[in-house]
């Protein structure tokens, strides 16, 4: 398949967590693309998964001396892409020009992986000059979802779900209403106002708790939102980016930032956002069109979809076609 969205061909993608990228290749997809991705002593690095030599994927190979060895015949490729060795070669001939993996844009940054496949328009994807430092973190995922990015990163950003799909966790049924508010653009970032969710009895103790969201949109499938209580101060943040396998199937890496409750094992965290993503899949994997559509005719809108929107919009503007209608 040939990818004609420049928009997310440039796109910096997160394709693992770091801490699955150890000492062995890994494959991963993007946007179709079959990459193998490794790590050396001097950072990681991402080939298309292909040998040259016989087509076998270079995943099925290992690092050896910083560099990638083809499970096959036993081709040695160094970090830019360059054979160095090739074992049934006899010593006194040259190793053919053409001999080369083709590499693609790789960085390591906030316990990620990230891959660009065309062009890249800064060092690092633009979300990340977002995640601020000083946090306790939490990495989530990635969770494999038969669903479009685009479809997965709107279900993030809609509000009027949480007390229908998450009912009992992040809302109430009976309070479902949801207030106008606004959504601004600066520097191609969306941010939303304030949007209020009151849950009356979340812990049992008969004390309402009312959640404020901001969120906030940094690229096609990179958004987050945060959460303040005003009385405590407390920062709860989260950020979903979402890697695009092919139209059809995505999967979504999140990054959870707080500065209260450090005491707390990952893994409440990391269950509660096992359970939620669950709730969600039975939505996305089921909505149609599979496809998002940018048409702002399709479908039907009301003002709490604003965001939504807004995000339709923006894709738009970005010409991405990639998991859209
Ligand atoms: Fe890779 Fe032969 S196929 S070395
Ligand atoms: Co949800």
């Amino acid at each position: 398949m040939t990818i004609q969205d420049k928009t997310l061909l440039d796109e910096w993608h997160p394709v693992l967590l770091s801490s699955a990228l150890t000492d062995r290749p890994v494959p991963v997809v993007v946007l179709g693309e079959k990459v193998a991705v490794f790590r050396t002593s001097d950072g990681v690095h991402a080939f298309k998964d292909l040998c040259i030599h016989r087509g076998v994927p270079l995943s099925l190979g290992k690092v050896k001396s910083d560099e990638l060895v083809c499970a096959y015949h036993g081709w040695s490729y160094n970090g830019c892409g360059t054979c160095t060795r090739i074992p049934s070669l006899p010593a006194n001939r040259a190793i053919p020009s053409k001999a080369k993996a083709f590499v693609y844009s790789c960085v390591e940054a906030h316990g990620f992986v990230w891959v660009c496949l065309g062009q890249p328009e800064g060092p690092m994807s633009k979300v990340s000059a977002y995640i601020p430092e000083g946090f306790k973190e939490v990495w989530m995922g990635p969770y494999t979802l038969q669903a479009a990015g685009p479809r997965i990163i709107e279900n993030f950003l809609d509000v009027s779900h949480l007390m229908f799909v998450h009912e009992g966790l992040l809302g109430d049924s009976d309070y479902a209403e949801i207030g106008d508010y606004q959504v601004h653009e600066e520097d191609g970032v969306l941010t939303s106002e304030e949007i209020v969710v009151y849950q009356p009895d979340p812990d049992g103790t008969g004390r309402g708790v009312h959640s404020r969201y901001v969120y906030e949109v940094y690229g096609p499938l990179s958004v987050a939102f945060t959460k303040r209580d005003r009385d405590t101060d407390h920062i709860f943040r989260l950020f979903l980016m979402v890697l695009p396998e092919s139209e059809q199937r995505s999967q979504a890496f999140m990054l959870k930032q707080r500065n209260y409750a450090y005491e707390e094992p990952d893994d409440i965290f990391i269950q509660f956002q096992d359970l939620l993503i669950e709730q969600d899949r039975e939505m996305v994997e089921n909505q149609k069109p599979e496809l998002l559509p940018l048409d702002l005719q399709a479908e039907l809108h009301l003002n709490t979809d604003r965001l939504s929107i807004a995000y339709r919009k923006r894709l738009r503007e970005l010409g991405v076609t990639f998991g859209t209608a």
